[in-house]
């Protein structure tokens, strides 16, 4: 992945059902751990990246994702005199020029990304996932890009080594080791039946993609349920050009679901300065009622 990659494709037009009944009408992508939507962190983490255009594909009845970003002079007057506050207001909408495409119904996450074809053109862009969250610094994308920086044309995903007991549950690479912490990837199986995982790296929501892609995932037939999988374009995709699993450093938080998202939110409040003393005191309390 020779090219710097300017543009990042953020998918978040599915129907969130994991969440319902809030995402009735709150897009999963804005729920918050703490105070801030799982939108911003993988925007942020784009942006530390450096990257300068993210396109983020929403669908018809979740217009909040695109709310989100718009400036909010109302509330900039008002809090004129709280420079923390004001920043804060500001803060999602200055990190990149976000852009938006409508994904019409949600026929999978390869559909998803295939609607962005025309904003990102025909260069090398990054797809984030805003469920899977990743508190590191250096973020996820600027670690992958550091594993592939001079591989002309490579694709990457993020994985990370999950315990064999789980592996039923997670989409895994087949690979063999290409460097530290990197896999050349020879093919992807999703949620293997126990006993014939071929690898225990399980995909993150992390890729960087040369632009070939969008035809890989034009020839993609539908799966089981009519959705156009990201998965199924990446095998096409692998008959031309080479695929890499990057290993990361850093935790990631699966804020696809419920509990996933409490168990983000806790250990942020156990992070943040802000927060630490106040959350430790009653995670503490809260054991000892146990
Ligand atoms: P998920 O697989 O978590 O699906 O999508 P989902 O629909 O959001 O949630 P559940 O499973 O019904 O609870 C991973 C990411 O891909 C996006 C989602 O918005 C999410 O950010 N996505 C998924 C799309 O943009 N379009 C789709 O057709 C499917």
């Amino acid at each position: 992945m020779c090219a710097a990659i300017r543009k990042a494709v953020i998918p978040a037009a599915g129907l969130g059902t994991r969440f319902l009944p809030v995402t009735r009408s709150v897009p999963k992508e804005l729920l918050p751990i703490l105070d801030r939507p799982m939108l911003q962190y993988v925007v942020e983490e784009a942006a530390e990246a450096g990257i300068t255009d993210v396109i983020v594909v929403t669908s018809p009845g979740k217009e909040g994702i695109a709310e989100y970003f718009r400036p909010r002079p109302d509330l900039e007057t008002r809090l004129s005199d709280d420079a923390q506050l004001l920043e804060k207001v500001r803060s999602g909408a200055n990190l990149a020029d976000v852009s938006f495409v409508i994904q019409e119904e949600p026929l999978g996450l390869g559909h998803a990304v295939l609607t962005a074809r025309e904003a990102v053109g025909a260069e090398p862009f990054a797809v984030i996932l805003p469920d899977d969250i990743v508190d590191h610094s250096p973020g996820v994308l600027s670690q992958m890009m550091a594993a592939v920086a001079g591989e002309d044309g490579a694709a990457a995903v993020a994985v990370e080594r999950v315990p064999w007991e789980l592996v039923q549950n997670y989409g895994v690479v087949d690979s063999e080791p290409a460097g530290e912490g990197r896999h050349r990837v020879r093919g992807m199986v999703e949620k293997p039946p126990p006993g014939t995982a071929p690898s225990n790296l399980s995909i993150v929501g992390r890729y960087l993609l040369p632009p070939q892609v969008f035809d890989c995932l034009e020839r993609t037939p539908p799966g089981a349920r009519g959705e156009i999988q990201l998965t199924d374009g990446l095998a096409l995709l692998m008959e031309d050009v080479a695929v890499y699993a990057c290993e990361f450093e850093g935790i990631r938080y699966d804020g696809g679901n419920p509990l996933g998202l409490l168990r983000a939110s806790i250990e942020h409040a156990l992070k943040r300065d802000d927060t630490r003393d106040a959350a430790a005191d009653l995670v503490r309390r809260l054991a000892a009622e146990l």
